[in-house]
C-alpha cells in the first residue's frame, strides 16, 4: 500500500458528517460567495489566530498580492523574500507591481537569514514566509531592518507560534492559504488576509470585490478573489479540529525524530528556539536525493521536494539576472531536502515504513 505524502481523505472520513451538513445548508440558502458562511468562518479563523481581521479571499496567492496592495507597495518598491520558499510569495509581489529581492535562507531551519538581509533605498517591506510549518525571526528581522514593513506569509503555519506569538499577528498584514494540502485545507483553492489594522481591512475588503464596497461603485481597481460558502463549510469544519491535528502532527514528527536518529547521511529538521512548530511538512537532508527519492517512490513512500528549484533560478525571474551560486545556501538545500508524508492520521506503523524504507534507500545510493 502507498503511503501518500498527505492523507486528505483520511480527513475527510472524520468530518464528513458535518460537510453534508453545511452543504445543505449552502445550498437550501443559496448564497454561494462570501455570505453568512463566509462570514462565521472568517469571525472563528480571526478568534483562533488572534488577530481583528479575517477576510477570506480566492486562495493564497491572491491574499499576498492584496496586503501588498493594501499596505500601498507598488512599481518602484523593493520587497525582500527569501529564495528558498514557494514561488506565490515572490509571484505576488511582482503582481503588485513591485521588485521581489531575493535573501539566503539559514542552514539549520531552511528560514529567510537574518544575516543575510539586504538594504536598499527602495527596500519598502519583508515578506517573511513561516516554511515547513515554523515561524521566521520576526523579532530579528525587525531589529535587522527597522522602519521597513513586515509581512507575513503564514500559508504553511496555521496555528504556529514563535515565543508565544501567533503566525499572523506579527506583521502589519498577512496572507495565508487553505489550498487542500495545508494544515488548514479547503475543497479547492481558498485563502485569508489577516490583519489588526483596520485600514489595510477596509482596503482588503474592497480590493477582493471588484475594488467595491457599494454595489456598483468601483473606486479603486479591484480584482474578484472571494472565498466561497462551501469553501467556507469544509474551513469551518476543519478549523474545530485544527488544534487536535496539529498536536498528532508534532507527535508524528517527534516519532520521526526516534526512528531517523542517528541514521548516517540524513539531516533532522529542526525547529529554532522559541518556535511552536506545526509540522506543515516533515524535511530532512539526504546527499543524491533524488536518487533516494526515486528509490522511495519505488517503494511505495509518497515523498516530495519543496522546492526543488530557488526562486532566482527560476525563468519567471530571469529578468532579475540571478545566477547560480547567488545564494548557495538555497541552492545546496534544493539540492537535499526532501519531504516525508506527514498528516495527523498517519499512523506509527506507516511512519515504521517510511523510516526502514529510507534506510534502505540511504544506504542503497551510498
Ligand atoms: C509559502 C506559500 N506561499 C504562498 C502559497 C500560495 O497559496 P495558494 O496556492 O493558495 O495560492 C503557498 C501554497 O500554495 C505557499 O506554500
Amino acid at each position: 500500500m502507498m503511503i501518500p505524502l498527505v492523507d486528505l481523505a483520511a480527513q475527510h472520513r472524520e468530518i464528513a458528517g458535518e460537510v453534508d451538513e453545511g452543504f445543505a445548508r449552502v445550498t437550501a440558502r443559496a448564497a454561494f460567495i462570501l455570505g453568512d458562511e463566509v462570514g462565521d468562518f472568517e469571525g472563528e479563523f480571526a478568534e483562533f489566530v488572534g488577530v481583528k481581521h479575517c477576510l477570506g479571499v480566492a486562495n493564497g496567492t491572491d491574499a499576498l498580492e492584496l496586503i501588498l496592495r493594501a499596505t500601498g507597495i507598488g512599481a518602484g518598491d523593493e520587497v525582500i523574500v527569501p529564495a528558498n520558499t514557494f514561488v506565490a510569495t515572490a509571484l505576488a509581489v511582482a503582481r503588485a507591481g513591485a521588485t521581489p529581492v531575493f535573501v539566503d535562507c539559514d542552514p539549520l531551519h531552511h528560514l529567510i537569514d537574518v544575516a543575510a538581509l539586504p538594504r536598499g533605498a527602495r527596500t519598502k517591506a519583508i515578506l517573511a514566509v513561516h516554511l515547513y510549518g515554523q515561524m521566521a525571526p520576526m523579532e530579528a528581522l525587525a531589529a535587522a531592518a527597522p522602519g521597513v514593513m513586515l509581512l507575513e506569509d503564514a500559508a504553511q503555519s496555521h496555528g504556529a507560534t514563535r515565543f508565544g506569538r501567533a503566525a499572523g499577528t506579527v506583521g502589519l498584514a498577512t496572507g495565508t492559504s487553505f489550498y487542500p494540502g495545508k494544515n488548514l485545507g479547503a475543497y479547492g483553492d481558498g485563502g485569508a488576509v489577516l490583519t489588526e489594522s483596520d485600514e489595510v481591512a477596509e482596503k482588503v475588503r474592497a480590493l477582493r470585490n471588484y475594488g467595491s464596497t457599494t454595489k456598483y461603485h468601483h473606486p479603486v481597481l479591484g480584482m474578484n478573489s472571494r472565498l466561497d460558502a462551501l469553501q467556507a463549510v469544509v474551513l469551518r469544519a476543519k478549523l474545530k479540529r485544527l488544534a487536535v491535528w496539529n498536536e498528532a502532527r508534532r507527535a508524528a514528527a517527534r516519532r520521526y525524530d526516534d526512528l531517523l536518529a542517528g541514521l548516517a547521511g540524513v539531516g533532522l529538521p529542526r525547529t529554532a528556539p522559541g518556535n511552536e512548530h506545526v509540522w506543515h511538512l516533515y524535511t530532512v537532508r539526504v546527499p543524491r536525493r533524488d536518487q533516494v527519492m526515486s528509490r522511495l517512490l519505488a517503494a511505495g513512500i509518497g515523498a516530495g521536494v519543496h522546492y526543488p528549484i530557488p526562486l532566482h533560478l527560476q525563468g519567471a525571474f530571469a529578468h532579475l539576472r540571478h545566477a547560480h551560486g547567488d545564494f548557495p545556501v538555497s541552492e545546496r538545500a534544493a539540492a537535499e531536502i526532501l519531504s516525508l508524508p506527514l498528516f495527523p492520521h498517519i499512523t506509527p506503523e506507516q511512519q515504521a515504513r517510511v523510516a526502514g524504507e529510507l534506510r534502505k534507500a540511504v544506504a542503497g545510493v551510498a
